[in-house]
């Protein structure tokens, strides 16, 4: 099965392993970011008129949304899916992080999928995808993440909850659980991180081409993990009780 997809956050450290599976699958693609330089970079390696372009919009903004859902359908004769990519990540304590820190994590990880899925469904036909990015976080947020744990557990709680309203009609939502992803990015940013507890961008990838397959017909309101090794370690969960060994 081949699919049209808009793929929202293109721009970012995922999009180009998600956008070359899906490109060397067959695709059709319509990529979007607000960073103009990076779309460019993109079109140049991947373009193809009618099968991947660019577009240079704002999903965040419902105009823009329903701008990029239009042209992708309108392009490829119809719209089977969005993988939202957009999303942010941010860093503090609760008294160092002002309100508009906040909003802003909100306004990317949450609202944007909001904003952007209202945009696509009316397009979507019997067996769309959608498909969005959380984090273990959500569910075991860590201190210092407060904001972005709360933004993702949003996402995850709403992905679960209209997956129950769009698969009367046949859409398939669906969320990607991530650890941190080893990108170039990441390695300059954390020279520090151990690097067993990430996963490749290449794997990510193939989970986003499983969900936007036939392979993930019977998946609605999941949360699939792509964690690799990672895993919440604690030192109450050590060896055995005293006096019991091994058997
Ligand atoms: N990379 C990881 O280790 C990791 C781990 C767990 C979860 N995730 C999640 O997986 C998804 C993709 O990850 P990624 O690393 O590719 O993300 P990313 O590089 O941080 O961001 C993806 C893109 O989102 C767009 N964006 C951010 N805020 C926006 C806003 N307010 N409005 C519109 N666009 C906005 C940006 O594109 P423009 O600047 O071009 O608009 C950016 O390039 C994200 O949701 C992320 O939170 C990633």
């Amino acid at each position: 099965m081949t699919s049209s997809l808009l793929v929202t956050g293109a721009t970012g450290r995922l999009g180009e392993a998600a956008v070359r599976l899906l490109a060397e699958r067959g695709d059709r693609l319509l990529l979007t970011g607000r960073n103009a330089e990076r779309l460019a970079e993109l079109e140049k390696t991947f373009g193809e008129p009618g099968v991947v372009e660019v577009l240079h919009v704002d999903v965040s903004d419902p105009d823009g949304a329903r701008r990029a859902a239009a042209l992708a359908a309108e392009r490829f004769d119809g719209l089977s899916g969005l993988v939202h990519l957009v999303g942010t990540f941010d860093v503090g304590p609760l008294m160092l992080t002002d309100v508009a820190a906040y909003q802003a994590v909100m306004a990317s990880n949450f609202y944007s999928a909001v904003v952007t899925s209202q945009a696509v469904l009316p397009h979507l036909t019997d067996g769309g995808r959608l498909v969005f990015f959380g984090s273990p976080l959500a569910a075991e947020p860590m201190g210092g993440l407060s904001a972005y744990a709360a933004a993702k557990a949003a996402l995850e709680a709403w992905v679960r909850s209209i997956s129950h309203e769009v698969k009367k009609r046949g859409v398939h939502a669906n969320l990607v659980s991530l650890t941190l992803v080893d990108t170039p990015e990441m390695r300059r940013e954390r020279p520090g991180v151990v690097l067993d507890d990430t996963v490749s961008d290449e794997l990510v990838a193939r989970v986003i081409g499983f969900l936007t397959s036939e392979a993930a017909d019977g998946l609605y309101g999941s949360v699939v993990p792509v964690v690799g090794k990672f895993g919440f370690a604690s030192s109450l969960a050590g060896g055995p009780p005293a006096g019991r060994g091994p058997r």
